[in-house]
């Protein structure tokens, strides 16, 4: 079914095109789309890289042109771009919002995500594509087809939440970075970096949701065999608000002074709740020697044993003793 993916994908070009051009080339575009992006510090070098966009604040605007252009109704429908009403006709699924095209890792736009400009709790903040059969959600990492070659180079990815993150670090020039975007973790976009390097550097929100998530996405990295690091920010941070706060260089310098493997990671994070009582501690460790376990390759696992050993000061025959009960239980 080639025939009928280049058709959707050739509404989603049309469609980055005419929310771009929106953004750029309309007057409603630059008071209220362009204005938001440049109070949120956006450079013109990003919002061209990224194709980001507007779409207009009307019931038709985007279906309508498509429509006198020529496009065909089954594939803005399929696309999610339009939507269709009872009576059979279609209107835009996004209005009045800011405009993040994803692109596939070979550079083509396969779906949207568009923010609203409003604060009310009502209205929701993403507007996302549905699946179709160009964009598989769980297969996608915003970001990855700018970030691939810097990530090659650094033989590192650094992972983020979402689609401003991705925007602000990479115009504080650190280009090696992807987002999950919002879904959680999956393995196959895991697998999708580990095409380009074995090193995934976490960096989540610093709330409580972005913790949790973290803890979720380290077990499943680790699990593919791939290398993971933690960084949080402060409470309340986010690595967009957080580069803008502090520029490049302590940006770095943050990440450089916070990054813990996940065996650190982990014991001071659950240390923490656990205090001196004995039981909770010992759960502790049972989870850290379940995260090992999960390791295919057993000499690194055995060097993380030796690490958690010191850490947590516990005889390194018990771990590992524990650690191949583990093994036997799961294969
Ligand atoms: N997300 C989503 N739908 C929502 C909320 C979040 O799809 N209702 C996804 C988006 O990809 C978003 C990411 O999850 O970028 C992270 O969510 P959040 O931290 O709430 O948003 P930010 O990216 O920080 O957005 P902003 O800075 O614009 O407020
Ligand atoms: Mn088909
Ligand atoms: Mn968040
Ligand atoms: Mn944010
Ligand atoms: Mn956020």
């Amino acid at each position: 079914e080639e025939n009928h993916r280049e058709s959707l994908m050739i509404v989603t070009a049309y469609a980055a095109k005419f929310f771009h051009e929106s953004l750029l080339d309309t007057e409603e575009g630059q008071n209220i789309g362009l204005s938001y992006f440049k109070e949120r510090g956006f450079s013109n070098d990003i919002i061209k890289k990224f194709e980001l966009g507007y779409s207009p604040d009307q019931w038709e605007a985007f279906t309508g042109e498509a429509l006198k252009n020529g496009y065909q109704q089954q594939f803005l429908e399929e696309s999610g771009l339009s939507v269709k009403r009872d009576n059979g006709t279609l209107y835009d699924r996004y209005r009045g919002r800011v405009m993040f095209p994803i692109h596939s890792f070979t550079g083509r736009v396969i779906a949207f995500g568009g923010r609203t400009l409003k604060s009310d709790k009502n209205v929701p903040k993403y507007v996302n594509s549905p699946e179709s059969e160009i964009y598989h959600k769980s297969n996608v990492l915003y970001g990855l087809y700018f970030a691939k070659k810097a990530i090659r180079e650094e033989d590192n990815c650094f992972l983020v939440e979402g689609y401003a993150d991705v925007l602000s670090v990479f115009q504080a020039g650190i280009e090696n970075v992807v987002a999950s975007s919002g879904t959680s973790l999956t393995v196959e976009q895991i697998r999708l970096i580990g095409r380009f390097t074995k090193n995934i550097t976490i960096l989540y929100d610093g709330d409580a949701a972005g913790i949790k998530a973290s803890l979720r996405g380290l077990d499943m990295i680790l699990e593919e065999g791939l290398n993971v690091k933690v960084v949080l920010f402060p409470d309340g941070h986010d690595p967009d608000s957080y580069v803008r706060s502090v520029g490049t260089a302590g940006f770095k310098k943050h990440i450089e002074d916070n990054k813990k493997d996940f065996i650190l990671y982990k014991t001071d994070l659950l240390l923490k709740d656990a205090g001196n009582d004995p039981i909770k501690k010992a759960e502790v460790i049972r989870e850290i020697v379940e995260s090992v376990a999960k390791i295919p390759d057993s000499i690194k696992a055995s060097v993380f044993i030796k690490e958690c050993s010191y850490l947590l000061k516990i005889d390194e025959r018990a771990l590992l003793s524990e650690l191949n009960k583990m093994r036997m239980a799961k294969a």
